[in-house]
Formats: structure tokens, sequence, C-alpha cells
């Protein structure tokens, strides 16, 4: 591989050196062009623009390949569990299990929120969304706790990570509950991370939630498949806002509300809302298929394409097997999934989704195991969120363990007017 790219701009050559990743991935590094030449490159959407380099998760998006830290997505959803591959991204390699077992005390020992923070939930109304919730909450903990503006301390980076996941998970839950005018359930400490969620989501204080293992395993799986995916916009929503040494609670807050868009996160949910509207309409799927190809709408098939991958998503293939192990156990039907099998079958066959290589994401499927748990529409990309986290996490601390990290500010071509002047109120038209 030539070890620089030259560009002709003007009748001038510039040597832009090339950078070669581990997987023999290829850059052109273009950060002295515009000293240069006076010129910027212009990737509209960043659709092909490496914003940083990253040891963190590797993708191949037309392989079908997603591996954190180097091992494959399906080994690590087979064999390890949330927590454990949190402490896989955070520190680049699988803990020991003495190692494990101090992380999930860290996390143990700050599930609790300030008793303050309640009235905090109590401000907003019932009709709150809770990724609204989840954003601010994330941001107003961060000022019960000393110490975490005084900036980055590796030393205490374990106990921001851990305070981090643990209360994002307790936050999630208060928020459901105060959607529905429920009491807060608090954390027990002897349970899981995953089977602590179920248990304050649904227990109340006359009764503990029936825990059926299968539950909390597709549960904790849902959060694994979700745990990184390198430099999506909610990742580089945190790295943007880390870049300017923001503390990681802000960080972390800026990432959900990232999320929250249909076109990213929230399309879990949109999934499910365009099933309930496929079955209302009586439709098997065929109408729709036809809608979504059609350009004279906005709609789209959602659950389907990626940025990435021109492939199926190798987080779709396992959530799409775990879905129907946990139907079973359920001995739930759910005519929305024979919907979902229709809609899949179709388009996998039709010539306008082949050309365009969309096949399904990760949200296809992942909605439907969380209707079958019972968690609600409007919370599937609080769960998201809650799984995002360890991704976060380990983009923020490598942005903040580079030695020489320049805060991120992307240029732009102006298209705007060129120099007018100030016309006084009265004698404007
Ligand atoms: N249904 C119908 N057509 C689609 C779909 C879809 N789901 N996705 C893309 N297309 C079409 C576009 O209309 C476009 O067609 P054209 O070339 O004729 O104009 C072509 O495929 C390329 O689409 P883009 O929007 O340019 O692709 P981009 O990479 O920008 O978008 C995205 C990717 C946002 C995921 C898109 O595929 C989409 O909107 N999918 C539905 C929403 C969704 O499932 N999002 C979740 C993504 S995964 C995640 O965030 C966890």
């Amino acid at each position: 591989m030539a070890k620089t790219a030259i560009l002709e701009l003007d009748g001038k050559k510039h040597a832009l050196p090339v950078v070669v990743g581990s997987e023999g991935e290829v850059g052109v590094d273009i950060t002295s062009l515009r000293r240069d030449a006076g010129a910027i490159t212009l990737d509209d959407g960043y659709a092909n623009t490496g914003s940083c380099s990253s040891a963190i998760t590797f993708i191949d998006g037309e392989k079908g390949i997603l591996r954190y830290r180097g091992i494959p997505i399906e080994e690590l959803a087979e064999n390890s569990t949330f927590v454990e591959t949190a402490c896989l991204l955070i520190y680049g390699k699988l803990p020991t299990r003495k190692q494990l077992a101090n992380f999930s005390d860290l996390l143990t020992k700050n599930e609790m929120l300030h008793e303050d923070m309640k009235y905090h939930f109590e401000g907003f109304p019932p009709s709150a969304h809770p990724m609204a919730i989840l954003s601010s909450m994330i941001n107003a903990s961060s000022c019960f706790q000393p110490g975490l503006l005084e900036g980055y301390n590796p030393e205490k980076f374990d106990l921001q990570a851990a305070r981090l996941m643990s209360k994002v998970r307790t936050i999630a839950a208060f928020a459901y509950r105060k959607s529905l005018g429920l009491p807060a359930i608090y954390p027990k400490p002897t349970y899981k991370y995953s089977a602590n969620f179920l248990h304050m989501m649904f227990s109340e204080p006359y009764q503990d939630y029936d825990l059926k293992p299968e539950v909390v395993k597709a549960l904790d799986l849902i959060f694994l498949l979700h745990a990184d995916h390198e430099q999506n916009c909610s990742t580089s929503t945190v790295r943007m806002i880390a870049s300017s040494r923001s503390n990681l609670f802000a960080c972390a807050a800026g990432g959900v509300c990232a999320l929250w868009g249909p076109l990213h996160g929230g399309a879990n949910q949109a999934v499910i809302e365009m099933l309930e509207s496929i079955h209302r309409e009586g439709d098997d799927g065929t109408r729709f298929i036809a809608q979504a190809k059609d350009k004279s709408n906005n709609k789209r098939l959602m659950g389907f394409g990626h940025r990435v991958y021109k492939n199926y998503d190798p987080r779709a293939r396992i959530i799409k097997a775990q879905c129907d192990k946990i139907l079973k156990v359920m001995k739930i039907s759910d005519p929305l999934l024979d919907i979902a099998q229709k809609l899949e079958e179709i388009a996998l066959k039709d010539d306008y989704f082949i050309s365009r290589k969309l096949y399904p994401n990760v949200d296809f499927y992942s909605g439907i195991i969380m209707r079958a748990i019972g968690i609600p529409v409007d919370m599937f990309t609080v769960i998201f969120a809650i799984g995002r986290m360890p991704g976060w996490i380990a983009n923020y601390k490598e942005v903040m363990d580079e030695a020489t990290t320049r805060i991120y500010r992307p240029r732009q071509i102006y298209t705007g007017p060129t120099l007018t002047h100030y016309v006084p109120i009265g004698e404007r038209k």
C-alpha cells in the first residue's frame, strides 16, 4: 500500500499521508490539506469520513462483521454477559474473575440515586418521554457527585464509569414507574445488572417480580448487542462533547439526545409502531412494502437498512433467534412477529431492497422481544441507551486518554449571502 496519496488541485500536487488500520482499512490523512492547499474536504453526513482512530470496535459492513476489542459479537452473545462485555469495551480486554467481581461490586455500591433526586422526577409531567427524563437526570445526577467537575482523572475513572452504568439503570426504571404514577422500587444489591433492572421496573412494594432466567438472559443479550457500534451518531456526539473536556455524565446526556431520533436509536420504537399500524390496517406487509418503495411518500421500512452494514446486521441474526426462543418460553404468539417475518421475506427477495443492500438491522426484531417482556414501546430507546452506555464510556475514555486530542471542530463550505449590510428596522421592506 502506498504511503502517500496525491491530490491535484489547481495544477498543484499535494502529497497526503495514508494511514492503514489493523484490519487493513485505508484512510487518507487530510489534516494538512487546508494549510497546504487552502481546501477542505466535503463529505455530507460524514459517510466517508474517519473522525478518529479507535481501538474499541471493528465493523466490516460489507461482510456483516462486528467485533468488540477483536472478539466477534457472536462469541460474546454466546458466552459473555453485559457487565463482562462492558469491562471488555471499557478496559480493552476480558476481565479476570477478580476484576469482574470488583466492577460488579462497584455497580452494586452505586446503584442508588441521591434521595434529593426524587424531587427532580416529580417535576416531570406524566406524559414526559422517558428519553427526555433519562437525559435530564443523567446530567442532574452529575450535580450530586463532588469531584466530577474537577476533570478527567484516570485513577477515579472506574468509579465514574460504574456510577454512570449503574445509575442510568435506576434512573430509567424510576422514569418508567413515574410515567405510570407508580411508586419507585429501590434496587436490590443481591441482584445482577439485568435482573435488578427488571426488578426495579416490574416489582411492586407488596410483591416481587417473578424473575424468569430466560427473560433476564434475553434482556442482558439486548444490552450486550447494543453495547457499542463504533462511530455512530450518538457515540460521535459523546466523543464530540468529550473533546471539549466536558465530564462523563454531560457526554452521556448528550449521547442520549442523539440516540433518541427515529433514524438512530428511536428506530426500535418506530418498528413496533409500523408493525402495529400494518396489523391494524389488516395488511400482511405486502401493501406496506409497496409504500416503502414509493418515493412519493416518506414511509420507510423501519428496522431495515444501515449506514455501515451493506449485508445482514450480525446483531439482527442473533436477536431474531432470541426472539423465537423467548416467545416460545413465554408461550406468546405475537401477530407482529408474523408480519415482521413476512416483511423480511418479501424485502429480501425484492430488487428495490437487494440493489440498495438494505437488510434487517438490530432494531427489526428487538422490539418484539421487549414487547414480550412487557417493556412499553416508549422505553425501547431507553433500553438501547442503557446498553450503549459501556460503548460511550469506552469512547469517552479513549478521547481523554489520548495525549494530543484537539477539540472536534469540523469545517463547512459556506453557501449563504456574501457581504451584506445592516438595514435599520424602519427601512426594511
Ligand atoms: N426503507 C426504504 N428505503 C430505504 C430504507 C428503508 N428502511 N433505507 C434506505 N432506503 C433507500 C433510500 O430511500 C435511498 O434510496 P435512493 O437511493 O433511491 O434515494 C437508499 O435506500 C439509500 O438510503 P440512505 O437514506 O441514503 O441511506 P443512509 O445510509 O443515509 O441511511 C438509515 C441509513 C438511516 C439507517 C436508513 O436505512 C433508514 O432510514 N432506515 C430505517 C430506519 C432504521 O431502521 N434506523 C436504524 C438504524 S440502526 C441503528 O441506529 C441502531
